[in-house]
């Protein structure tokens, strides 16, 4: 699948932790292209699972974003974004500054990111965690046409996503 993407564009990954997002970014994506929550933790406490540190994150997540936008620049934000409130949030800085929004969800089943999370060596979480996220990643799938994204990807296996292709488009 080719992904056709605006050069101006915010494009949101969607997905539980485990589901493989920061590893699409990093194939697909430059580092300054991509604000990642857990980086932004680490950058304010040191430590990428601190969530006491979310809220700040955060902060500094829409203020990048905010920025990067009004200067074109694609940006690619890789947090789980699985809840509505969180990817209203985003859709209102990409709408302010008058760019596209796409999002990218990683629709994949509940055992690929509980496999994933258990055999990874930087980060884990409880598996109810992943758990919960993938749950309201699945609740999201039918509201997410009317939220406002002007382009949508719904990838629901790992060769699905092993095979995308991403072109950016001159804006
Ligand atoms: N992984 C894998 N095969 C893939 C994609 C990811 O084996 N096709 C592995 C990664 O190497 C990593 C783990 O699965 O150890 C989680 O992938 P990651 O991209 O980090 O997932 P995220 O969705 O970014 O998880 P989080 O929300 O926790 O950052
Ligand atoms: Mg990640």
């Amino acid at each position: 699948m080719i992904l056709r993407i605006p050069g101006d564009a915010m494009v949101v990954l969607v997905g539980p932790s485990g589901s493989g997002k920061s590893t699409f970014a990093a194939r697909h994506f430059a580092t300054t292209q991509i604000l990642s929550s857990d980086e932004l933790r680490a950058i304010v406490a040191d430590d990428a699972n601190d969530q006491t540190a979310t809220n700040a994150a955060f902060e500094l997540l829409h203020t990048a974003l905010a920025m990067r936008l009004a200067r074109r620049k694609l940006t690619v934000v890789d947090a789980t974004s699985v809840d509505g409130w969180a990817r209203e949030r985003l859709l209102a800085v990409a709408r302010r500054l008058g760019r596209p929004a796409a999002a990218i969800v990683f629709n994949l089943p509940l055992a690929t990111c509980l496999e994933r999370n258990a055999a990874r060596a930087d980060r884990r979480l409880p598996s109810a965690a992943i758990r919960g996220q993938f749950d309201r990643m699945r609740g999201s799938l039918d509201g997410l046409a009317a939220e406002g994204f002007d382009q949508i990807a719904v990838l629901s296996t790992a060769g699905e996503v092993d095979g995308i292709v991403v072109e950016l488009l001159p804006d």
